[in-house]
C-alpha cells in the first residue's frame, strides 16, 4: 500500500516502524471529529471555488457513511494507515477515486490533528460539566436529608468548632463549581481554530478560515500559523482542570474513608458500594471510595506528562506530539469514571446520626464560641482566649465539659460570665451561635442552601 507522503520514497516502510509509529490504535477515538472537521473543510473548499458543489457533495455524503460505519464498527483499520486521518483519507479516496484525493487541499494534519483534539476537547468539557451538575444536585439534596444533623468540623483532623452537616455538603458544591467554571474558561481559550494554519506556514491558496471556524463553532481564528500548527496549551489547562476536579473528589473520599472507619463510625454506605474480604470475614471495604482516591493519581500524572512532552520542542510540529492524546484521554476517562459513581454514592450513603450526636460532646468545640462570648462582653479576644485556654484545660483535669461547669467555676474564671452563657455552651448551641456571612450557623447555611437550589435547578 502506498503511503500518502509515498512520492519522494524508494522504499517501502519497515513493518516494525509501522508498529512503532502508528497512533491509530488510540486515535481512532477522533473519528467522529474528524469527519466533522473534514466536512466544514469541504464545504470551506468549495465556497472558495477550490472544489465543485458537486465534489463538496460527494465528499460530504462518503465520510457520512465511513463515519456510520466505524461507529457500527464495520470499518478495518490497519497499522500501515498510521492514524485515523489517513483512514479516513484513504477511505473517501478508495470510494470517490479523485474527488477524495482534493479533501486535503489547503490543509495539513498538524492542523488536523489539532482541530480535532480542539472539537473532542470542548465536547469532553460540556459532558464533564453536566456530571460536575450532578455532584452539584447530590450534595445539594443531602442537606435536606441531613437538615438538623451538627457536625464537629475538624483542622489538622482535629475537632474544631461545630457546623451545620449541610455546610460540610455546601463546601464541596462550591469547589465543583470552581472547577466548572475553571473548565469553562478553559473552553474559551480552547475555542480559537487552527484549521487553515496546514503545516506550519499557511497556505498559498485562497481558503477562508473565518467560514471554516464559524461552521465548526469556533469564536475565533488563530492569527499565527506557526503558533496553532503545534499548541498543546488547551491540553494542559484541560488536564490541570481535571487534576483539580480530581483532587477534590479524592479528598472528599479520603475523608468518608475516615469517616467510615469503627474509630469514627460516622457513615453506613451501602453494600452495593463496598466490598469484603477473601479472608476475614467480618469485613466491609470502602474500596470504591479508595479507587476514587486512587484513580486521582492516573488523572493528575497527565499534567507534567503533557508538561514534559512539550517543554523541548521546537517550533512548530513534531512527532512527540502525537502522545498528547494518550494523556488527554487517560485523565478524561479516568476522571469521568469517578464522576459518573459519585451521585449515586453521595446519595446511598447514610450519616450515622445517633453516634455522631453522642460524641459531639466530645473535644471542645464550643471553646471558640466561649470566647466570643467574652469578646461581646468586652473583653480583648487575647485574654479571652487564655481564659478559656485555662478552664479547657481546668475540664480536662476533672474529665468533664465546659457546660459541666458551674457558675461560680465560670466566674472565677472571668467574672464578666453571667447565666447567660448557657446559651452558646454545648455544641449545638456553638453552632447556632455562629452568625457570619458563611458561616457554618443556621442562618447562613439555610441561605447559601436557597441559593444553590435556584442556581442548580
Ligand atoms: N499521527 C500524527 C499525530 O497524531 C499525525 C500528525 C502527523 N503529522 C506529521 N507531520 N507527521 O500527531
Amino acid at each position: 500500500m502506498a503511503k500518502a507522503w509515498g512520492g519522494r520514497f524508494h522504499q517501502a516502510t519497515d513493518p516494525r516502524i509501522e508498529a512503532f509509529t502508528e497512533s491509530i490504535s488510540f486515535d481512532k477515538r477522533l473519528y467522529a471529529v474528524d469527519i466533522r472537521g473534514s466536512m466544514a473543510h469541504a464545504t470551506m473548499l468549495a465556497h472558495a471555488g477550490l472544489i465543485t458543489n458537486l465534489e463538496r457533495d460527494r465528499i460530504c455524503d462518503h465520510l457520512d457513511q465511513i463515519g456510520e460505519e466505524i461507529a457500527a464498527g464495520q470499518f478495518t483499520f490497519r497499522t500501515d494507515l498510521e492514524d485515523i486521518h489517513m483512514h479516513i483519507e484513504n477511505a473517501l479516496i478508495t470510494r470517490i477515486g479523485d474527488v477524495g484525493r482534493k479533501l486535503h487541499t489547503g490543509r495539513s494534519r498538524n492542523d488536523q490533528v489539532s482541530t480535532d483534539l480542539k472539537l473532542y476537547t470542548r465536547d469532553a468539557i460540556d459532558d464533564l460539566d453536566k456530571l460536575l451538575v450532578e455532584i452539584q444536585q447530590a450534595f445539594v439534596a443531602r442537606c435536606e436529608q441531613d437538615a438538623d444533623v451538627v457536625l464537629p468540623g475538624y483542622t489538622h483532623l482535629q475537632r474544631a468548632q461545630p457546623v451545620l452537616a449541610a455546610h460540610y455538603w455546601l463546601a464541596y458544591v462550591e469547589k465543583f463549581q470552581r472547577d466548572r467554571e475553571r473548565l469553562a474558561d478553559c473552553r474559551k481559550r480552547l475555542n480559537v481554530c487552527p484549521l487553515g494554519a496546514a503545516a506550519l506556514a499557511g497556505t498559498t491558496l485562497p481558503i477562508d478560515r473565518q467560514l471554516t471556524a464559524k461552521l465548526l463553532g469556533f469564536d475565533s481564528v488563530a492569527a499565527n500559523s506557526l503558533d496553532v500548527s503545534s499548541d498543546r496549551d488547551f491540553l494542559i489547562e484541560f488536564v490541570f482542570c481535571l487534576s483539580l476536579a480530581a483532587a477534590h473528589l479524592s479528598t472528599w473520599a479520603e475523608e468518608w474513608i475516615i469517616w467510615f472507619t469503627t474509630e469514627f463510625n460516622f457513615l453506613k454506605l451501602p453494600d452495593a458500594y463496598t466490598t469484603g474480604s477473601s479472608i476475614m470475614p467480618q469485613k466491609r471495604n470502602p474500596d470504591v471510595l479508595e479507587l476514587i482516591r486512587g484513580r486521582t493519581a492516573r488523572v493528575m500524572a497527565t499534567v507534567p506528562q503533557l508538561l514534559i512532552l512539550i517543554k523541548s520542542l521546537p517550533m512548530a510540529y513534531n512527532r512527540d506530539l502525537q502522545e498528547d492524546k494518550l494523556a488527554m484521554f487517560s485523565a478524561y476517562d479516568a476522571l469521568r469514571a469517578c464522576l459518573e459513581l459519585t451521585p449515586s454514592i453521595v446519595a446511598g450513603a447514610e450519616l450515622k446520626r445517633d453516634r455522631i450526636e453522642s460524641r459531639l460532646e466530645d473535644g471542645f468545640l464550643d471553646a471558640t464560641a466561649l470566647m466570643e462570648y467574652l469578646i461581646k462582653k468586652g473583653v480583648p479576644m487575647r485574654t479571652g482566649h487564655e481564659t478559656v485556654g485555662k478552664l479547657v484545660a481546668h475540664c480536662e483535669s476533672r474529665q468533664c465539659r465546659l457546660a459541666d461547669l458551674s457558675l461560680e467555676d465560670l466566674k472565677t474564671a472571668c467574672s464578666l460570665i453571667e447565666e447567660d452563657v448557657r446559651g452558646i455552651l454545648g455544641a449545638r448551641n456553638a453552632m447556632k451561635a455562629l452568625q457570619s456571612y458563611g458561616s457554618g450557623g443556621e442562618e447562613s447555611v439555610a441561605a447559601r442552601l436557597a441559593e444553590w437550589k435556584q442556581r442548580l435547578s
